[in-house]
């Protein structure tokens, strides 16, 4: 399998794999299936094995059950994985039904993480998005006095604003900010992407396929039961009209003996060296395609094409991300 490079997080961080594993997927989010957990252990085992050190989890994925499966896949060799950590959704019966963002809720859900994932520091935690009933300052204050504890080693952020970031990294070192960036999803390149790249804080990009849309794998129409059908984007023309774009992405992968799925993950990995592609993997068989995408490296003509075809806004309707 591809070896996977490292990559320091951010100014002067720390050294993580140039991929990443996202594990939400393999726990029941969303009202989703939880995947077989002995698959979910081994792959996430067998990432650790190809150097990809870097995994993703919140505690609100099943409800602690992803902390729980990646607790139980790092048994015996912490020092082989940086944990990153999401923390403040708050669900119920599958569903989101909002954010607790405040300094009391946050010491109580980090003692339940660590317990969970049976580890005494988490390398990287981050609330998963700001809300404004909790000042931006209490929430990266709380995050920054359980780092002065060393129960966290770095702090991060999830899905902000380019003043948001700007704030919280006044207020502590923001090492990493994890969002989601495709080909599909550009809008962050105006002004978030800049905002990361000149304090020095690393990327990681997750929803690279955005929500399975660049596969190749998707036909329109979906079936009604499908979550998908929940955001515009996959809804009747738009999702007829988006998938005719994704045709190109397949014509491109085609012609160079990749994926549609492996040049979308290495089209986010050719933004910088400071972006780190962060792929949903819950079986094995997915690794070695998806690490096999970080050695694709494209000329400036297909890189070209990629970007005018996918300018941001030519994929109709939205998802959760939309900002
Ligand atoms: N901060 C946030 O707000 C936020 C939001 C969402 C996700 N995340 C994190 O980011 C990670 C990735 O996000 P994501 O799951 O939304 O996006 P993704 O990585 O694009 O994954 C979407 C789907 O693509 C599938 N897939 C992976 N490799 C494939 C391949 N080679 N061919 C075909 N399908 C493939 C995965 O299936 P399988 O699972 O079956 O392998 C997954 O269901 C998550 O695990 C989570 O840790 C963060």
């Amino acid at each position: 399998m591809t070896t996977i490079t490292k990559m320091p997080l951010g100014k002067n961080g720390p050294l993580v794999s140039k991929l990443g594993l996202g594990c939400m997927r393999m726990s029941s989010v969303w009202g989703g299936q939880t995947n077989d957990e002995h698959e979910s252990i081994a792959t996430i085992q067998a990432a650790l094995d190809n150097g990809i050190n870097f995994l993703n989890t919140g505690d609100f994925y099943g409800s602690g059950h992803n902390e729980l499966l990646v607790g139980k896949a790092i048994k015996g060799r912490r020092d082989d994985a940086f944990i990153s950590v999401k923390f403040g959704a708050i669900f119920y019966n599958g569903q989101w039904i909002g954010l607790d963002l405040r300094p009391i809720a946050i010491k109580n859900f980090i003692n339940y993480s660590l317990v969970r994932l049976g580890i005494d520091t988490i390398d990287l935690y981050q609330p998963c998005r700001m809300d404004s009933s909790v000042p931006v300052e209490d929430v990266i204050g709380t995050v920054a006095d359980l780092i002065k504890e060393g129960k966290v080693r770095h702090l991060g952020v999830s899905e902000i604003t380019a003043d948001q970031l700007r704030l919280a990294n006044s207020i502590h070192p923001v090492t990493a900010l994890e969002i989601g960036y495709s080909l599909a999803d550009r809008q962050i390149e105006s002004d978030l992407l800049p905002a990361a790249k000149e304090l020095g804080i690393g990327v990681v990009a997750f929803a690279n396929t955005a929500e399975g849309l660049l596969t190749g794998e998707m036909k329109a129409p979906l079936a009604a039961d499908d979550y998908h059908l929940h955001f515009s984007r996959f809804q009747g023309d738009n999702l007829v009209k988006n998938l005719e774009k994704v045709e190109v992405l397949k014509r491109i992968a085609k012609d160079k003996g990749f994926t549609p799925t492996q040049l979308a993950i290495a089209w986010v990995n050719g933004q910088g060296d400071h972006i780190m592609p962060l792929v949903s993997m819950s079986r094995r068989s997915r690794l070695p395609e998806n690490t096999q995408a970080m050695e694709i490296v494209f000329s400036a003509e297909e890189m070209d094409a990629l970007n005018t075809h996918f300018a941001p806004g030519s994929i109709l309707g939205g998802t959760y991300l939309q900002r």
